[in-house]
């Protein structure tokens, strides 16, 4: 295998094309174990292309990805063993708890988890021992979240992939939510977020890139930078020759 040993993601020469539409324009991007990459960039840069495919949802025209070293392209099911992701709105079925959901949503990934265990791991998530034994339809965006981190943590995912995912939460449970990602970093996931969300980026992200037209058109080290100066630095990288 052509890739590097240690790279929990390697994005090598990625281009996918919708009809004429160029949505992903030779991506690299390396991600190492325990890093979280935040993914900048406008509407239409391509975020969720690079997430669908790592997924192996979508092939690449040229270029390829390789997760642990498995290629989402050709080798789908063995890349996504070990990936998990947590879309905007995690989908749970509303008449079940939030553990049995978690238990449930184990099984279906192949892994039986005993109450204990699916408890251990909502606690880990930061799911409210009151919360747990509630049916989901009750539960707020970021409830949800939770048990989607939780799904995560049940499945040792090595790689971590996040759309969005404090749009539409109130600033403690995005605060709360940050926390859970670095949490999750510690322990070694490699975390890829995509965000519009220039505040939180500093506390969550150990390397950030701008996205624009399907390229990483720039790459920076978030400590360096509040989140006036990101702003700044996203809206110049934008007025730098217009988006896609
Ligand atoms: N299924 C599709 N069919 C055709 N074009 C698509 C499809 N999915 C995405 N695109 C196009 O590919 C480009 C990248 O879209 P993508 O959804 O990856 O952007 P994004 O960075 O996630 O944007 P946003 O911030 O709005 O979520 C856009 O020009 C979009 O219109
Ligand atoms: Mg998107």
């Amino acid at each position: 295998m052509a890739g590097e040993s240690d790279a929990v993601l390697e994005i090598r020469g990625a281009t996918v094309r919708f009809g004429d539409r160029l949505a992903l324009d030779g991506l690299d991007l390396t991600l190492r174990a325990g890093e979280v990459f935040a993914l900048l960039g406008p509407n239409g840069a391509g975020k969720t292309t690079t997430v669908n495919l790592i997924l192996g949802f979508l092939r690449a025209d040229a270029g390829r990805v390789l997760v642990c070293g498995r290629d989402a392209g050709t080798e789908p099911v063995a890349a996504r063993a070990e990936t998990a992701t947590i879309p905007e709105q995690v989908a749970l079925y509303p008449n079940l708890t939030g553990l049995e959901n978690l238990r449930y949503l184990a099984t279906l990934a192949g892994l039986s988890l005993s109450r204990d265990a699916a408890r251990r791991h909502l606690d880990e998530a930061g799911l409210a021992a009151e919360a747990q034994g509630r049916a989901a339809a009750t539960y707020s965006k970021g409830m949800r979240q939770k048990v989607g981190v939780a799904v995560a943590l049940a499945r040792r995912a090595r790689l971590l992939l996040l759309d969005e995912p404090t749009s539409g939460l109130d600033p403690a449970a995005s605060a709360e939510f940050s926390g859970i990602v670095r949490a999750a970093a510690r322990r070694g996931t490699a975390v890829l977020m995509a965000t519009h969300d220039l505040y939180r980026v500093r506390e969550m992200a150990d390397r950030v890139g701008v996205l624009r037209a399907g390229r990483l058109v720039e790459e920076i080290d978030p400590g360096r930078l509040d989140h006036v100066a990101l702003e700044r630095l996203y809206l110049d990288t934008l007025a730098d020759g217009g988006a896609a």
